[in-house]
């Protein structure tokens, strides 16, 4: 190929050429080049010797530092210049203001705040902290820690993130708690209480405010990769694919885990049969159901049997059936496996929990086995009565105040009312027998007297929360 088969190319003529040219010792008449005579100057100035200019038509020779060529770009520069530098200090003051607020008002508050705080979270956090001023790996992994959260904090920005506003959400308030080899620990509270966001801190999901997570003795903030290694997680929304199939979604997870195949094929056929899922293993994980996405989330938790198992309600939406059948199955896991259960189902709790800490506005406010938080919370037993007609009530009510004059009406339903008799005024088999003696004079249909419930602790707290709300 020659030359000349390049084709040529001509660019258009400029109809007012503005020539460069730096400035010379020769004068402007004996510069003869062709675009010079273009644009013939009136009285062209010359540029000095070394200096750039830049013809501007009929203004002539314009050197680079005046208004026209250079000035002008420069001076709107600086302008913006300075005008998105006072910008940024805006923001970035808003945002430097808004964590002073916060660290001044948990430094304001601490006092309070522990004062305040329960006698059995004060302790753990005691032991936790003492972990941690000590030599924190080791003590951990003595005591068979296998999750530990030490001081958790999450604070959310609220907003976009063009939104230079103050407000933030203390979601987490210094939460701290273990959770010992073979035990299930049932994280309560109502909604907003917090759970899924101690849960999401201790997975990576999201970043920490503060404090520190471990698991297995690893901290989350610098060896998670380690921790995920030991870590089954189910969280409460996500994680799964839409255009996977649901053994897709276990083949997929059992290699990730680095499963060997003989092991594959036996947990997929395991965890498909125990969680009622056989039917649906084909179907695109988009198509399930919110209960069966669920138990999808849930068989992928568990999959090689992980030593530490993170499960934020597992169970919501879940039929029944199934319900019972996942409840076994973290039974079984539970000897060989730690556990973090976030439900909704007082059941689950009294069925698999050794240890129940309930969350209210991101604080612990209670903490410890279920019967000893039932002999610390219940100083009353509650008392049922449902008569046949609902005209009975005022005489029930006349004859319960008369016998037990410390009592405190709760509630009444239709035909059904409530009391609470603190028990440090009534003997059980007082009451028991003074209800007999009425009980046909009285029409009463039957009758209850039983210590606190879970569930009456649960809703107990959860009041506390909906009454903080209010006054906010
Ligand atoms: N990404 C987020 N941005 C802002 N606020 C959030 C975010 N996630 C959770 N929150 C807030 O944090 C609080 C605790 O939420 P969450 O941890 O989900 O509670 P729970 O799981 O107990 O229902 C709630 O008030 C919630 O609105
Ligand atoms: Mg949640």
């Amino acid at each position: 190929m020659i030359i000349d088969d390049l084709p040529t190319f001509v660019p258009p003529v400029c109809p007012r050429p503005l020539p460069l040219i730096i400035g010379t010792d020769i004068p402007h008449a004996a510069n003869n080049g062709a675009n010079t005579k273009l644009i013939p100057s009136p009285t062209p100035p010359v540029p000095a010797k070394g200096r750039i200019a830049i013809q501007m038509g009929a203004k002539g020779w314009q050197s680079n530092g005046s208004w026209e060529v250079g000035g002008a770009m420069t001076f709107f520069f600086i302008v913006h210049a300075l005008m998105f530098f006072w910008i940024k200090l805006y923001i970035d003051y808003n945002e430097v203001r808004a964590s002073f607020k916060i660290g001044g008002t948990s430094n304001n508050n601490e006092n309070t705040q522990i004062e305040m705080e329960d006698e059995d979270v004060r302790v753990e956090r005691v032991r936790i902290d003492s972990f941690i001023n000590g030599n924190a790996q080791t003590e951990l992994k003595k005591d068979a820690n296998h999750i530990a959260c030490a001081n958790l904090e999450k604070t959310y920005k609220i907003g976009g993130i063009l939104n230079c506003s103050n407000e933030k959400k203390l979601a987490v308030d210094g939460v701290s708690f273990t959770v010992q080899k073979g035990t299930c620990f049932a994280l309560l509270g109502p909604n907003g209480a917090g759970k899924t966001s101690t849960m999401s801190m201790l997975t990576g999901v999201t970043s920490l405010t503060n404090g520190e997570g471990y698991i297995n003795s690893m901290k989350v903030t610098t060896s998670l990769n380690e921790a995920y290694k030991e870590m089954g997680f189910c969280p409460q929304f996500g994680g799964l694919f839409d255009f996977l199939s649901v053994r897709e979604h276990l083949e997929f997870y059992c290699t990730v885990r680095g499963m060997p195949m003989s092991k594959k094929n036996q947990t997929i056929t395991f965890l498909l049969d125990k969680l009622g899922l056989e039917e649906h293993n084909s179907k695109l994980s988009k198509e399930l159901s919110g209960g069966n996405k669920r138990k999808l989330s849930m068989a992928i938790a568990m999959i090689g049997k992980p030593s530490v198992l993170l499960l934020d309600e597992p169970t919501a939406g879940v039929d029944p059936a199934i319900r019972r059948a996942v409840v076994e199955v973290i039974d079984q896991v539970k000897a060989t496996s730690s556990i973090i259960l976030t439900t909704h189902i007082m059941e689950e709790v009294e069925a698999l929990s050794e240890i129940v800490g309930i969350m209210v506005n991101g604080k612990l406010s209670c903490y410890g086995s279920l019967q000893h938080l039932v002999n610390r919370f219940g100083t009353y037993f509650v008392m049922e009565i449902r008569s046949k007609k609902e005209e009975n009530w005022e005489a029930i009510d006349n004859y319960v105040r008369s016998i037990f004059p410390t009592v405190l009406f709760v509630e009444k339903h239709f035909n059904q009312s409530t009391w609470r008799l603190p028990k440090s005024d009534i003997a059980l088999s007082k009451a028991f027998r003074a209800i007999e003696n009425k009980k046909k004079e009285l029409e009463i249909e039957n009758y209850a007297i039983s210590q606190l419930s879970l569930e009456q602790l649960f809703l107990k707290f959860a009041k506390l929360q909906a009454e903080e709300e209010e006054e906010g």
